[in-house]
């Protein structure tokens, strides 16, 4: 494919504003990379997309359910063979978790390969004094403090790329090669404490599970593929929008733009601006896309988004996250459900119960408090069980390493304790006795809202 051609069209947000970009101090330098990405190969493919698509239409008509969850923000340094397989063993046990005791099909998407890029609520970071450009995430510039790290390098780019295509390697052998197996449910349990309460509970329904799968074959039901193996997607924000135009490409099968950076992208909520560049450059991609919406989306606001980014009123095309806010999900969510269902889209709804509870702990660390994380979810589902439309799917920053960084849970994680592992490169996540905590409470819900309707048959 010729990359020339491929950009054309999706050339077009560079004449509108756009936010967030990073202030390259070589542009030279930003070309050569952006060159080279352009010659790279795809790390996803089109077809894989329409895939999710249509799985994502499933979730928007409430037959589906979506666990979307990784980092708040991936890191070079962090593309391991064990951090990511504890990652997706997260991932799978949570999954396991709201298929069976929710009894629904669970979209798996990771926040994962590809995550590099960060917004910040201000380009600069001033401490004693000395003032450096941001932190933007690994594929911009480094961590560190430092003048030299704070940088942005283009060669960064190159290296998320790489990264991305290390990891999402991995993770097609795991979900592909027999480690996401249903008869791996203790397997993926076992190194985990046994003696927390999560870890115990999930004992259990892994239990219930090999008994489920044993009932099955004895029942003749041998070769199913769907217990052997997992489908599993990539998603991140598209927020580096010359990294996410130099990898979008024209699909030889139909002609459509694709990103092939990765199967769904979503734009956050500082870049939602409608006539702004992320909205125009998601207008053009025919792959599933999400929109962030925080406490100040407007109905009307969110509206012209979905005439622009889902005006064929395609299921699986458009999926809202919400992020309100334990204390404002029940105030803020109902008018935009009302006026988008109003309009005929069927948007697929999900709940980020992380980015609306953030504050920063006495120690000075950014935190959010576990029982927040969860009433944000419970609002959520009393919200469109109200007006009758269906809770989607969850949005989470996780992680399968026994950090900490977010108050509370069952492992009851206090405020001391902070200091201990708190390893993100960004945002406070849970960490995997959390995650499954979280899981287990979603899965209750779901269970409940699927009596109810039977009970109303
Ligand atoms: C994020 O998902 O890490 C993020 C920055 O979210 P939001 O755009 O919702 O603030
Ligand atoms: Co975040």
């Amino acid at each position: 494919m010729n990359p020339e051609q491929s950009t054309t069209t999706v050339d077009d947000w560079r004449s509108l504003p756009a936010e967030q970009q990073p202030d390259w101090p070589d542009p030279e330098a930003l070309s050569d990379a952006l060159t080279d990405l352009a010659s790279y190969p795809p790390l996803v493919f089109a077809g894989e997309c329409d895939q999710l698509r249509a799985r994502l239409g499933a979730v928007a008509r409430g037959e589906e359910f979506l666990l979307q969850g990784g980092d708040c923000a991936e890191a070079l340094d962090g593309v391991s063979a064990d951090q990511i397989r504890n990652k997706l063993k997260t991932l799978f046990q949570m999954g396991a978790v709201l298929t069976y005791a929710g009894s629904v099909p669970v979209v798996k998407v990771g926040r994962i390969a590809g995550q590099y890029g960060k917004p910040r609520s201000s380009p600069t970071e001033t401490r004693d004094g000395v003032s450096l450009p941001s932190y933007r995430g690994d594929a911009v510039n480094g961590r560190a403090f430092t003048a030299r790290d704070r940088r942005p390098d283009p060669e960064r780019l190159k290296r998320a790329y790489h990264a991305s295509a290390a990891t999402l390697n991995l993770v097609r052998a795991f979900t592909t090669g027999g480690y996401a197996d249903l008869s791996q449910v203790h397997a993926w349990n076992r190194d985990f404490v046994r003696d927390s309460p999560a870890g115990r509970r999930y004992e259990r329904l892994a239990r219930e599970i090999d008994n489920a799968l044993a009932f099955m074959r004895a029942c003749g039901v041998t070769d199913a593929e769907a217990v052997r193996t997992t489908e599993f997607y990539s998603s991140h924000e598209a927020l580096l929008l010359d990294y996410e135009t130099a990898l979008t490409r024209v699909d030889s099968r139909t002609g459509g733009l694709y990103a092939v950076s990765g199967h769904m992208v979503w734009i956050g909520e500082r870049t939602r601006r409608l006539d702004g560049a992320h909205v125009e450059f998601a207008s053009r991609i025919r792959n599933p896309v999400g929109v962030k919406l925080g406490p100040g989306a407007e109905p009307d606001d969110v509206l012209a988004l979905v005439d622009k980014l889902d005006p064929d009123r395609e299921p699986g095309r458009l999926t809202l996250i919400t992020r309100m806010g334990a204390g404002r999900v029940r105030d803020r969510l109902p008018a935009l459900v009302e006026k988008v269902t109003a309009s005929g889209a069927r948007v697929a709804w999900v709940c980020d119960p992380m980015h609306g509870n953030t504050f920063t702990a006495g120690s000075g660390h950014k935190t959010r408090r576990f029982d927040d994380v969860l009433d944000e979810v419970r609002g959520f589902f009393e919200v469109h069980h109200a007006l009758g439309t269906h809770p989607g799917g969850i949005h989470v920053e996780l992680t399968g390493d026994d950090v900490t960084e977010c108050v509370g849970g069952g492992s009851r994680i206090g405020v001391d304790d902070l200091r201990r592992r708190y390893e993100t490169a960004c945002d406070p996540r849970l960490n995997r006795s959390q995650s499954l905590d979280l899981a287990f409470l979603v899965a209750e819900v779901l269970g409940e809202a699927r009596r109810a309707k039977e009970a109303r048959r």
